[in-house]
């Protein structure tokens, strides 16, 4: 059933929020749990649709999984691989890092070629080179990917890239077995560290996270128990922005500020009044702006190209022009040509998004094509002169838990309805 936001924009925005565990972060937890026989609780989960998505492929796997008041119970003690179906890991990118847990415990895998997405062919040579180096023989298929891991060993990865998802099926696939792998160049996402402590709370033993060099020290088994995983810092950073363009005060708690400094030194450059709070940022915003000369994408701790389309949309309607430079993702600006028809002054050449910002966006019928461009959409027709409808909601729904909602408890005009 598709459904539609309807947004009346203009109003400034006023209140509290506290954001979920992170979707980056809750993923490869779930994926790690593959690891374990043993009943894990992970608390306070969103209930998104990439969280469902790996729901579904820990029972059809022959896992349980159940998610109930935010609480998600995994139990993968009769987990088998030969489940693993094709159109099963098709469905979802975040499936790839299923890899490195099934070969940890049962030494082969055979899954199939992950889709690309909207904003990128998502290649995953590095996993498979990772895998590799640990002593897996991988074939590629027909779309498929087959891995032998019985003679899976520690190995030495030196990382061309500093991939998160590479970096985290690698972490995985050492977890367990004999052998010590050390990961360099690894990437040093917050989400890798809740991943290493993850894996260490339930009893594997794994150092270096936040750094570029990983060490992971293979254990026999892995046990139980229960865990809350990292706020999320790109939504907690989300609303920041709308608070931005659309002027007022707020306070977004649950995700650590210095897990946000990046997009934090934007959001003062454009003249937003910040305070840290133990747990959260404080932000107060008269929602005129001015430009921010240029904001590259990087890994972390550089400026995540997950705020990329966010805080473009705030500076669309900031004094001056802003350079964007998206490094990550070859396709991640197609968001802009909504916010064009939302009246934004955007020229997009390759990876660049000049901005030129005009006075005020005005609400028009857009559509959300991809998770984070379609949360900017939201957050550009909030601060917008008049009314919005944006489509495609179920992209926002993969990795925002009700956006309306949180919105809403901020003071905006939104509500969802069934498109007819
Ligand atoms: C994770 O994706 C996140 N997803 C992404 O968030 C995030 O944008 C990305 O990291 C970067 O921070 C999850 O954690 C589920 P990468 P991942 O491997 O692991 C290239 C969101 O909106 N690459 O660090 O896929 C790749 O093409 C999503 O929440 C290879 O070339 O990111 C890209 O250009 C979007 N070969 C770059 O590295 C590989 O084998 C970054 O990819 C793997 C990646």
């Amino acid at each position: 059933m598709n459904e539609k936001l309807i947004i009346s924009g203009g109003r400034r925005l006023e209140g509290e929020l506290r954001v979920t565990a992170a979707k980056n972060s809750v993923l490869p937890l779930i994926a790690c749990c593959i690891m374990s026989e043993e009943e894990i609780h992970i608390h306070n989960c969103p209930q998104i649709a990439d969280i469902f998505s790996m729901i579904d492929i820990i029972r059809a796997i022959g896992g349980s999984a159940e998610l109930k008041n935010g609480t998600l119970s995994v139990n993968c003690k009769y987990a088998n691989p030969q489940l693993v179906t094709a159109d099963l890991t098709s469905s979802i990118r975040s499936s790839v890092f299923i890899l490195g847990p099934i070969l940890a415990r049962f030494h082969y895998a055979d899954i199939s070629y992950p889709g690309g997405c909207e904003i990128g062919l998502r290649p995953i040579d590095l996993h498979i080179y990772g895998l590799k180096c640990l002593g897996i023989k991988v074939t590629e298929y027909g779309g498929m990917i087959i891995c032998d891991g019985d003679n899976k060993r520690g190995g030495v990865v030196e990382l061309d890239f500093p991939s998160v998802g590479a970096t985290e099926n690698i972490m995985m696939a050492g977890t367990l077995g004999s052998g010590v792998t050390v990961i360099r160049n690894a990437a040093r996402e917050p989400e890798i560290v809740d991943l290493q402590n993850f894996i260490n709370y339930l009893g594997g033993k794994v150092h270096g996270a936040g750094t570029g060099v990983i060490t992971v020290e293979g254990v026999k088994s892995l046990g139980g128990g229960e865990y809350t995983p990292l706020g999320d810092r790109i939504a907690a950073a989300t609303y920041l922005t709308a608070v931005g363009s659309a002027g007022g005060r707020a306070q977004i708690t649950g995700a650590q500020p210095e897990l946000m400094y990046a997009v934090l030194e934007k959001l003062k450059r454009a003249g937003c009044e910040i305070t840290e709070l133990n747990d959260g940022v404080r932000i107060v915003s008269s929602g005129k702006l001015h430009a921010v000369h240029k904001i590259e994408t990087q890994p972390f701790p550089g400026y995540p190209t997950d705020m990329q389309p966010q805080i473009t949309a705030m500076l669309a309607a900031a004094d001056g022009t802003s350079f964007i430079v998206e490094n990550m993702f070859e396709n991640r600006f197609k968001y802009t040509a909504q916010l064009i028809k939302m009246g934004a002054n955007i020229i997009v050449k390759d990876r660049v998004a000049v901005v030129k910002g005009v006075k005020k966006l005005s609400g028009a019928l857009v559509a959300a094509e991809d998770l984070r461009g379609g949360a900017a959409l939201v957050a550009a027709a909030i601060g917008a002169d008049g009314d919005s409808v944006i489509t495609g909601v179920r992209h926002i729904d993969r990795g925002y838990d009700k956006i309306e909602n949180a919105f809403a408890l901020l003071g905006a005009d939104i509500k969802r309805v069934i498109e007819n």
